[in-house]
């Protein structure tokens, strides 16, 4: 078996994400030094058992900056982009953050020779989706592997943890409303990444020879349809509720009203993603490649305080 590589230092960007937080405390714990870059290094927060000894260090970069890429990895051995953009705003847009962005750290990295490096997409990336946002992830995966193609790509499904705003959100909705609206049938199939098992992913995946140049689709270990993730919300919060099936018609007119607010609720890119199964594919790389016994939403659901 080829040896492991050795890691001193990682530049991960998009650390103060929910999943950007979750590398960096992986990282650091592994006795790994972490450069967080982010536009507001002041919003840096060491991780809790990241131990006495972790060094992360918050710079200022924004990947629509290319200077700013450099300086953040000037040392490092490794970099990971964990960024990511859910509603367009003005310049931030996907096509900037997730292609350009994607692309423009991929060649900071080729040119200061930093040959590991992940890059987070998500399952069900597709040139040729209906959602902008969908489409936009794609391509990001073609520009970041024509610039740099020993890239590892992990693509997880939706993910979980106690601070996610998925679980999160559906369990406001269960305990303020007797009827909750489901997307469509609700019979949609979701494999919940649990977000330290993704973090795990991605030590393992900077540091296995053998991941270079590949794409893990990171599911966890149970795969359960969107009305199944609502019962056992419901079940975990003792609350019975009538789910009431929304033809995907409503919630697109739904998402179209609300992108007139100044915080979206719902979005067009959100429904989309619900069309569809969103699981990993029979032929695809995962965790288990990776060494990783994923775990379950049923596992992780007794430690949210909701
Ligand atoms: N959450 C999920 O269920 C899920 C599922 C599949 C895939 N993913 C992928 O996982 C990645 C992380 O998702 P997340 O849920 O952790 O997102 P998140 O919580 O919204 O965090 C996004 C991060 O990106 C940073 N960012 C945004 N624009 C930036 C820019 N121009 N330059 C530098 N940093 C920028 C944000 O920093 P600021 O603090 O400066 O805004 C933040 O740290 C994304 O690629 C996402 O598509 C997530």
């Amino acid at each position: 078996m080829p040896e492991k590589h050795q890691i001193s230092c990682v530049a991960v960007f998009g650390g103060t994400g929910f999943l950007g937080m979750e590398i960096v405390a992986r990282l650091a714990s592994e006795g790994i030094d972490v450069r967080v870059g982010v536009r507001q290094p002041e919003k840096v927060r060491p991780p809790p058992d990241a131990g006495e000894h972790a060094k992360i260090e918050p710079v200022y970069a924004d990947v629509r900056d290319e200077s700013s890429l450099a300086l953040a990895l000037d040392g490092c051995d490794a970099a990971v982009n964990a960024v990511g953009l859910y509603v367009e705003q003005s310049a931030e847009t996907f096509e900037a953050v997730h292609e350009r962005g994607a692309a423009n750290l991929a060649r900071q990295c080729a040119a200061l020779k930093i040959g590991r490096v992940v890059h987070i997409s998500g399952i069900g990336a597709d040139l040729n989706s209906a959602s902008p946002y969908v489409r936009s992830r794609a391509r990001g995966e073609t520009l970041v592997r024509d610039v740099m193609p020993e890239t590892v790509i992990l693509s997880p499904s939706v993910l979980f943890g106690p601070q996610d705003k998925f679980i999160n959100t559906l369990a406001q909705i269960i305990s303020r409303a007797p009827v909750v609206p489901m997307f469509g049938d609700g019979l949609m199939r979701l494999q919940p990444a649990y977000v330290g098992d993704v973090a795990l992913a991605t030590h393992k995946a900077l540091t296995d020879p053998q991941a270079a140049g590949q794409t893990y689709e990171l599911g966890g270990a149970s795969v359960l349809t969107y009305r199944r993730i609502l019962e056992l919300v419901m079940e975990r919060l003792h609350k019975n509720r009538v789910l009431l099936p929304l033809p995907f018609a409503v919630w697109d007119a739904l998402a179209a009203a609300s992108a007139l607010l100044p915080a979206s609720p719902i979005t067009r890119d959100q429904v989309a993603l619900m069309k569809g199964d969103n699981v990993v594919a029979d032929n695809a790389l995962s965790f288990a490649d990776l060494g990783i016994e994923p775990r379950a939403l049923e596992d992780i659901l007794p430690d949210y305080s909701f």
